[in-house]
């Protein structure tokens, strides 16, 4: 089968090439799942780059020891091993796995839902991360309720665009950060403001928020603190920094920072989960959330696709197709 790898550290558009590859073996509680998409997320470019350094600790530390990448896919089930009772060849699915950009993938079966029919399968394939960070982040670290004023720093990626959509969902009053590009991408999600942050520098305002969900991360602590509502809470989302730990002293920052502040400072680490997955389809259902596909690469552009989301101006989701 065919896959785009790495054999070493680098910028993504350089370092990956389509090879034949093996076809993985399914364990009896995996899934073999032809990929129809895959979506590319900002880990997917710090695995390619090896950056920030630290993280080699886990990918490899001269080069990595897995060369295929891709967490979030969507494809049709080509064989189910001896326990697995719930997909069958045939089935439509989305999950999550370790080696997505590739032509076949085994996926543990608890790792993977249905397909809703509403979506194609580059669409699908957005959900996965951006869906759970975005839902975990509102709803568990925020504990957003209806009417509570929530600003989206970032909103028009992968991230935002769905963290926009769920917030409104919730009953938020929702106001998106973007640049003069995505202004009417914003309002098409249905934010009740939005803020051109090339014009306008959402610390500065006079409005106040109950939650800041931050992408960007780009503005201190003290001056998002600024424009938080007493007892509001701010999420730093961001894992750029500098090249040895990247955001990792931020987060510390943050975290020893929050119990002696008026407000939560509350980074966190998503984890990928089944029972949120099910709920971000059932808001496809229901036609609460619709994802954003900002650009479709074929898996031998890979590298340009994991470029683009590590761009920091990916336009919704980036995703990659065999
Ligand atoms: N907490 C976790 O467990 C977790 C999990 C996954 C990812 N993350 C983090 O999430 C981040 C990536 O999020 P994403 O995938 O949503 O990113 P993305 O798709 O690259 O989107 C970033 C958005 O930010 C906007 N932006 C850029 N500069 C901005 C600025 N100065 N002010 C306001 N908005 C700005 C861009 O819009 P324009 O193009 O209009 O500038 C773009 O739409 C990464 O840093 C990653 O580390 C965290």
């Amino acid at each position: 089968m065919k896959a785009a790898v790495q054999h070493n550290y680098g910028p993504p558009a350089d370092v990956f090439a389509v090879e034949d590859v093996a076809t993985p073996t399914i364990k009896d509680d995996e899934v073999l799942v032809q990929m129809r998409a895959a979506g590319v997320n900002w880990a997917d470019n710090s695995a390619a780059t090896g950056k920030p350094y630290v993280m080699r600790l886990g990918y490899g530390l001269r080069r990595p020891r897995q060369g295929v990448r891709g967490t979030d896919i969507a494809g049709v089930v080509e064989a189910v091993g001896s326990g697995v009772e719930e997909f069958h060849v045939g089935d439509e699915v989305l999950g999550w796995c370790s080696a997505a950009f590739a032509s076949l993938a085994a996926v543990p079966a608890d790792h993977l839902v249905e397909k809703p029919a509403s979506l194609s399968f580059e669409e699908a394939a957005t959900l996965p991360m951006a869906g759970c960070v975005a839902l975990q982040a509102l709803r568990d670290v925020a504990g957003v309720e209806a009417g509570d004023k929530v600003l989206i720093n970032g909103a028009s990626g992968g991230i935002g665009s769905f963290a926009v959509q769920i917030a409104k969902a919730m009953g938020a009053e929702v106001t998106g950060v973007c640049s003069t590009r995505n202004v009417e991408l914003l309002k098409a999600l249905g934010v009740d403001h939005v803020i051109d942050y090339v014009e306008t520098d959402f610390t500065e305002g006079a409005e106040r928020y109950n939650v800041i969900l931050d992408m960007a991360d780009n503005r201190s602590i003290a001056q998002r603190r600024r424009v938080l509502e007493p007892g509001g809470t701010l999420i730093p989302n961001s894992g750029v920094g500098g090249p040895w730990f990247g955001s990792i002293g931020r987060i510390l920052r943050a975290r020893l920072m929050s119990p002696f502040v008026s407000h939560r400072l509350m980074p966190f680490l998503s984890i990928s989960k089944r029972d949120d997955l099910a709920e971000l389809v059932r808001l496809v259902d229901l036609g609460v959330i619709q994802p954003v596909v900002g650009k479709s690469y074929a898996m031998v552009d890979a590298g340009a696709a994991i470029e683009e989301a590590g761009s920091g101006h990916a336009r919704g989701k980036v995703v990659v197709t065999p």
